[in-house]
């Protein structure tokens, strides 16, 4: 079974962090009717939805992603880059206990999760403006020992390194150039982003299908083109707080949980 995590859209959205973003007014009403859609794609993907309750105090917390890497049986608790979004790290933990082994990663370090690409044993981690050289380190020796290694990829542009490039299939990647190097991604096969769609590298791929905003219609053609399933989900305001569709959920497998 597939189980998604999210989290319900804070009231106080409108005062997210930004940091390539221009502020835009969010209507919060839509956003809660967006996230209901993202949901049922989550569940008509096959993910076993659970849903933990918006805070709020915290503008950020639907975007769960960043507190949390499922790496196989393991949930690697992050910190935040941003101090305003340590305290959604806490009840996330809570919530994955039953499922997931628990491990943290501590001060100094900052590590957010929308910076970790998982392709195969290996995780991609942005070197980004909220993941420190610390956190990349702490990652690395919590991982290696569960069978994973850990390749620090430098990002530049966006906030996070899955702004710039997401998996698509298997070793398959949706990528910007001009936010990171393609040629990191050493044994995978790329596709660019169609140039009209600047940020158009954040699907989510899941089951058969890719989630994926419906901001960016020729960058889904070019999906679709390759041979591959695009479920298009409106996703316009959590954009005006720059998430996206990765940024929503926190997706793990029990099969890769079995055993632990
Ligand atoms: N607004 C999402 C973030 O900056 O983390």
């Amino acid at each position: 079974m597939r189980h998604a995590l999210v989290r319900g859209v804070s009231p106080a959205m409108n005062r997210c962090e930004l940091t390539h973003c221009t502020r835009e007014p969010i209507d919060i009403e839509r956003a809660e009717t967006q996230h209901r859609a993202y949901l049922t794609a989550l569940e008509e993907s096959g993910c076993r939805v659970h849903v933990l309750p918006a805070v709020p105090e915290l503008p950020d917390c639907v975007f769960i992603e960043d507190t949390a890497v499922a790496v196989g049986a393991t949930a690697v608790m992050t910190r935040p880059g941003a101090a305003s979004r340590r305290p959604e790290v806490d009840a996330v933990a809570d919530a994955l206990r039953d499922c997931l082994e628990i491990v943290w990663i501590v001060p100094p370090a900052t590590l957010d999760g929308g910076d970790v690409l998982c392709v195969g044993r290996t995780l991609f981690v942005g070197a980004s403006g909220r993941t420190n050289s610390a956190g990349v380190a702490q990652l690395r020796s919590l991982v290696a020992p569960r069978g994973y290694n850990v390749v620090s990829v430098p990002v530049t542009g966006c906030l996070h390194l899955k702004s710039a490039v997401t998996a698509v299939a298997d070793h398959v990647l949706l990528v910007q150039e001009r936010w990171v190097d393609g040629d990191a991604f050493s044994g995978c096969e790329r596709i660019e982003v169609d140039p009209r769609e600047p940020g158009a590298a954040n699907g989510l791929w899941i089951g058969d299908k890719i989630l994926f905003p419906a901001a960016y219609p020729y960058t889904a053609e070019r999906l679709r083109r390759r041979g591959l399933r695009v479920r298009v989900v409106d996703v316009s305001e959590f954009a005006k707080a720059e998430g996206a569709v990765t940024c929503c959920s926190l997706i793990w497998d029990d099969s890769s949980a079995a055993g632990r």
